[in-house]
């Protein structure tokens, strides 16, 4: 048995209603033989149906002849009755990735086939299938076809190689140990099957920071980024061992480098990108990695930004420093994702990313993509979308979502960012004129969706069950960004809690209400982010309230609080497309949930229904405590009917959530108190 947790794939017996069907369609099967995908199919399988069928399922090892139904995995080209049941032609208009799922009669008897055009298809049918069984959905008359909607579905892990650590990780210490590779440990597996399952087809398994920038040499927490090693030969030569086992499940391995390795981990004495030694540099090293890995995906790089090198060293820009590696990358089918997140001179950080990367639009190579957070300033509660989504057409573009909860509560609190990435991909970007959606966007070939990794040794993987979620709904939406919240989630807590719809119903509601719960007391909302304490310690670092440290963000002075984003402030409203422009450009159109991220306003300023600012924001405090009473309170009705050990686990955070929420909202409310001297209304501030 594992000593760590199954998450949503736990196979569990499938009840009495359901199960005759299933044994009829599935006991015995065939998988097709070929590629290590299909044995990767297989194992699958032999873990899943006995736990949920009752019974060893009879693996053929040709096509088979039984007079019994039976489950067939494979293309069509490896099985003439697939190609006959479900018809080439419709298998080989799906994109990669892509499958179908049928219930076909084949010899009179009751069969199910899973076909796909490629392998990595199969795997995804196959978890599809496994999903409808675990839940119990009925098989008899199905009928799927799905595509992913983005090519490009990449975890980004930011562990620390060879200190096991990872970086705003909240699950424990990293589970990759470097230093023992090629050893495997049977865990690498069990994530590669976690992220399959959810559809992911890349994985960048180290730190953007891969040196120890110069800036954080006092802060704990960065002491030992040394990512950059991973190029060396004898760390890539271990790495196979590695990739070897994310490739059995479609997962394309990629690395995280620095942009100086040509003097790191080479000996040249510049990594000017410009340089013909450079460029030499890095041809030979791709090709030592494809010799290698073959199915190598490329390259992310943090450039110029906190700490770690990059072209501006060299007085060089994105465009020449993204081109020079992806150079080197582009005979090998290879890609260079190139990170936006940057600071420069602007004194509001917000209109950094648009003012450096929108004016190279066109310039960079054909396998660079640039991998945009998605917002402006850093993965807070909320935020505005970023304004270089649909900015930039002619360059390839990823979006940057923040799986781990750096900013919503770390290891601790039940936040779901589903919701929040939700209303991201809903949101109108006007880039093509009203109805272009950021969902539509990061479709074409080369650009994809991008979920920032939280997983760690941790028995629960991401140091709390409920935290499981937000990993299996970032699969769910970089597959289809349009997948209703509910589906996901309850499709998450079914395979996770089981099927009591007491339990189905009560989990979905405190995912879905825990965002907003987190926004209030952690914000005050109105669109204010960023009162996080920057402490030295890893574990402090952006929990607790400290609203003092960092008041460029929030803007709160004695006269009122917010900063003026508008033409006559920073001017970043202006970056967005006319309408939305225009909108967030006045105090009466721009949304509620943003006016202060927008406009530096008056502390009685009234808003819509009559309640002033500071009222709002003590009132929002308040309720963001209740709720996050009430989701301890739903949490606990609970008690007995899911495992004793999940149970308590996730009981206790909620303790301690309510206890966070509580000093967020003391400190908070203080604070705006302290500014403004408007005592609340209703007594709870200032009154003493
Ligand atoms: C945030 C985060 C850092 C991280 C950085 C990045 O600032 O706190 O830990 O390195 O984002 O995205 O590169």
């Amino acid at each position: 048995m594992n000593q760590y947790d199954s998450c949503w794939l736990r196979y569990e017996r499938v009840p009495k209603g359901r199960l005759d069907s299933y044994r009829r369609r599935c006991l015995h099967a065939y998988v097709a033989e070929k590629a290590p995908e299909l044995s990767a199919v297989r194992d699958e399988l032999r873990r899943a149906l006995p736990e949920l069928l009752g019974r060893d399922p009879h693996f053929w090892q040709h096509p088979p002849t039984t007079t019994d139904g039976f489950l067939a995995i494979g293309t069509p080209d490896d099985m003439a009755m697939i190609a006959e049941s479900v018809g080439t032609d419709v298998v080989d208009d799906l994109a990669d990735g892509g499958y179908l799922l049928r219930s076909v009669t084949w010899n009179g008897q009751d069969c199910l086939v899973v076909t796909a055009p490629t392998d990595r298809g199969l795997v995804y049918g196959t978890f599809h299938l496994l999903r409808l069984l675990n839940t119990h959905e009925p098989v008899d008359d199905l009928d799927v076809c799905e595509e992913p909607t983005y090519e490009n579905r990449l975890l980004n892990q930011w562990d620390t190689p060879f200190h096991r650590s990872v970086e705003r990780g909240y699950g424990g210490e990293s589970i990759f140990d470097w230093e023992r590779l090629p050893d495997l440990r049977p865990r690498y597996e069990d994530y590669a099957r976690l992220l399959a399952s959810i559809g992911i087809n890349g994985i960048v398994f180290n730190n953007v920071n891969t040196t120890k920038p110069e800036r954080a040499s006092a802060n704990a927490a960065f002491d030992a980024f040394e990512g950059w090693q991973l190029l060396e030969s004898h760390r890539l030569e271990a790495f196979t061992s590695l990739a070897s086992v994310f490739r059995r499940y479609g997962i394309r391995p990629y690395l995280s480098v620095n942009f100086a390795a040509p003097m790191l981990v080479g000996d040249l004495d510049t990594a000017d990108p410009l340089d013909e030694d450079v460029r030499a540099w890095w041809r030979a090293k791709a090709d030592e990695i494809y010799e290698l890995v073959p199915d190598f995906g490329g390259f992310l790089v943090k450039a110029d930004s906190e700490g770690q090198p990059g072209p501006y060293d060299y007085g060089r820009d994105h465009v020449d420093g993204a081109n020079a590696i992806a150079r080197a990358l582009e005979p090998h089918d290879g890609r260079v994702w190139w990170r936006a997140f940057v600071y420069g001179t602007h004194e509001d950080r917000a209109v950094q990313a648009y003012d450096t990367f929108q004016p190279l639009d066109g310039d960079f190579a054909d396998n660079v993509t640039v991998q945009i957070k998605n917002g402006p300033i850093d993965f807070q509660p909320r935020e505005p979308v970023s304004t270089l989504f649909g900015a930039m057409p002619e360059t390839d573009l990823g979006l940057e979502l923040q799986i781990t909860q750096e900013y919503t509560g770390q290891g601790v609190h039940a936040t779901y960012h589903l919701p929040m990435w939700n209303e991201i991909f809903a949101f109108d970007t006007h880039a093509d004129g009203p109805g272009s959606p950021v969902h539509s966007l990061f479709r074409g070939d080369g650009e994809g969706i991008v979920g920032v990794g939280s997983v760690g040794e941790d028995h629960s993987w991401t140091g709390t069950y409920l935290a499981q979620a937000n990993l299996y709904a970032f699969g769910r939406v970089a597959w289809d960004p349009e997948m209703p919240a509910e589906t996901v989630t309850e499709e998450w807590v079914r395979q996770t809690f089981g099927t009591d719809e007491n339990v189905v119903d009560t989990v979905t509601r405190i995912l879905h209400d825990s965002w907003e719960a987190c926004i209030d007391y952690e914000t005050g909302g109105l669109g204010l982010m960023h009162m996080m304490h920057n402490g030295e310690e890893h574990l402090e670092n952006h929990f607790y309230p400290s609203p003092d440290e960092w008041p460029g963000y929030h803007g709160a002075t004695d006269e009122g609080i917010g900063v003026n984003r508008t033409s006559t402030g920073s001017g970043y409203a202006g970056q967005y497309r006319g309408p939305v422009a225009g909108r967030y450009e006045s105090v009466e159109d721009c949304p509620e949930e943003l006016l202060l991220f927008f406009h530096h306003l008056p502390w009685t300023h009234e808003l819509e229904d009559g309640t002033t600012v500071v009222q709002r924001l003590y009132d929002n405090c308040f309720a963001g405590v209740e709720q996050a009473r009430q989701l301890r309170d739903e949490w606990q009705s609970l008690d007995g009917e899911i495992d004793e050990r999940r149970f308590r686990h996730v009981a206790e955070r909620f303790d301690e959530q309510v206890a966070q929420a509580e000093r967020w909202r003391d400190v908070l409310t203080d604070y705006f108190y302290e500014h403004s001297g408007v005592p609340d209304e209703q007594g709870r501030v200032g009154n003493d």
